[in-house]
């Protein structure tokens, strides 16, 4: 087919403005079709939607057996006529005066068996993200990042991106992925942290948007062994300030999400995004712990929430809470000690209510020369490890906070999905690799 760039411009949404009759272009593919001895009904998807094409026997004649015959999920582009019709999506048909197949498609393999199994459907992740419901979860992930992007953007924040491979652990060695660098041994990146920290002393505020990778081998329904993170860090601010930070970027982002993308929320939800309005309640380590404890729980004191705590302890609320003032063994050797209370650290995480549970971390770093080289100590690490992260704090370092939020945490608590691996395009797990 020549000339195919003339179509580009082609969009279904301009169909409600259209008037009766009007001859229209559109391109897409072919969602689904229905075939009458004298009618073909498709339901045609292009980017920004679905749209009922009509193809008449009367109007096609010799051509009709030919156009019924297109398989689903051909790529086509179409020349019609606008016809106004109540009963069609969108309350407008396009009944078609010819129709050019631009990429025909071979027998579509995903049969009402397959689509009844999770891991076959991954399997055919490839072609099963063309369905509805995926579109929607997709768009909704973009306008999530979007969101995200904005809030910093208009508050001052400059984006930076920080190196994948990476030569020392930022939240633990456990988690880990080791590969060969050359000669050299070699990390993927845990968190864009460390680096943020560096750059700060020249923007203030910071974020990134990049993959982070976890050796984790849990096979929860919260873990992906590579998930995209959403992290800032912010000079001359202090623990409070970065919980403050962290609520009022997930409102935008709940608020902007409704403007930018309600059809799909609705699509997928059945209604809008949870509430997030009132003021995030702010509840201490401690409290949690005796929390769920009173729930019957076994945990004691020191120990860190695993998936059940969270999902205990989150089915408590309604709304985002934060709980703060984790233990000293519980984080990771940057954080900052509370001077009032030196066993526990000024670091809290955002968790989502209803059972879904962490959704950030963030917390205040040490930013003293002497404290940090103590502090690695104590936590049992080398400070060689550690060349150039201890190395800034020697050159006006400031107080700094700064948090990590985790973008199919939260898509997948706002839209209610079963799993984290239905809200990122091929998720990767420790049992999935492929596609
Ligand atoms: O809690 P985490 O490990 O904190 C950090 O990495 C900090 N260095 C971030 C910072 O302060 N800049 O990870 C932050 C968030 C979690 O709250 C969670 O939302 C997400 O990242 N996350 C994961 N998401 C999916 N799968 C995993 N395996 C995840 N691990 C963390
Ligand atoms: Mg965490």
């Amino acid at each position: 087919m020549a000339g195919l760039i003339k179509w580009r411009n082609s969009d279904s949404r301009k169909l409600s403005s259209a008037r009766e009759g009007e001859e229209v272009k559109l391109i897409g593919w072919i969602f689904t079709k229905r075939v009458h001895s004298n009618k073909v009904f498709f339901m045609l998807r292009d980017r920004y939607g679905y749209v009922q094409l009509v193809g008449d026997a009367d109007k096609l004649g010799k051509r009709f057996s030919e156009v019924a015959d297109i398989p689903v999920e051909s790529a086509v582009a179409v020349v019609g006529w606008v016809k106004r019709d109540p009963r069609a999506p969108g309350g407008v048909e396009v009944h078609i005066k010819n129709i050019d197949v631009v990429a025909k498609a071979e027998v579509w393999p995903i049969t009402p068996s397959v689509a009844k199994s999770p891991d076959s459907m991954f399997d055919l992740r490839h072609l099963t993200i063309r369905g509805p419901k995926s579109r929607a979860i997709l768009l909704a992930r973009s306008a999530l990042v979007q969101s995200a992007w904005e809030y910093f953007i208009k508050n001052g924040y400059v984006l930076i991106t920080a190196p994948t491979f990476i030569t020392s652990a930022v939240e633990g060695g456990a988690t880990l992925f080791e590969l060969k660098y050359f000669d050299k041994k070699a990390y993927l990146t845990q968190s864009s942290q460390f680096y943020e920290e560096a750059a700060i002393c020249v923007f203030e505020k910071v974020f990134v948007i990049q993959p982070s990778f976890r050796a984790e081998k849990s096979r929860t329904r919260k873990h992906l062994t590579e998930f995209l993170h959403i992290e800032a860090e912010v000079a001359f601010a202090d623990h409070e300030d970065i919980m403050d930070i962290e609520e009022e970027l997930l409102k935008y982002i709940v608020n902007r999400m409704e403007e930018i993308v309600p059809d799909e929320i609705k699509y997928v939800r059945g209604k809008g995004l949870p509430d997030v309005d009132s003021r995030f309640e702010r509840i201490s380590y401690d409290e949690a712990i005796e929390l769920l404890q009173r729930k019957g729980v076994e945990i004691e004191w020191g120990e860190d929430f695993g998936a059940d705590e969270e999902r205990v302890l989150s089915m408590e609320f309604d709304k985002p809470f934060f709980v703060y003032g984790f233990p000293v063994s519980t984080r990771s050797f940057y954080h900052m000690d509370d001077p009032r209370r030196p066993e526990v650290t000024l670091s809290s995480d955002l968790m989502a209510p209803m059972g879904y549970g962490e959704i950030t971390s963030g917390g205040q770093r040490i930013h003293d020369y002497k404290y940090l080289i103590e502090k690695i100590k104590r936590m049992g690490l080398n400070p060689e490890d550690y060349g150039w992260y201890i190395d800034i704090r020697r050159y006006g370092m400031p107080p700094h906070s700064g948090f990590g939020m985790g973008v199919e945490r939260v898509l997948r608590w706002l839209l209610d999905l079963p799993h984290v691996r239905d809200a990122t395009l091929f998720p990767r797990t420790p049992t999935r690799l492929y596609p």
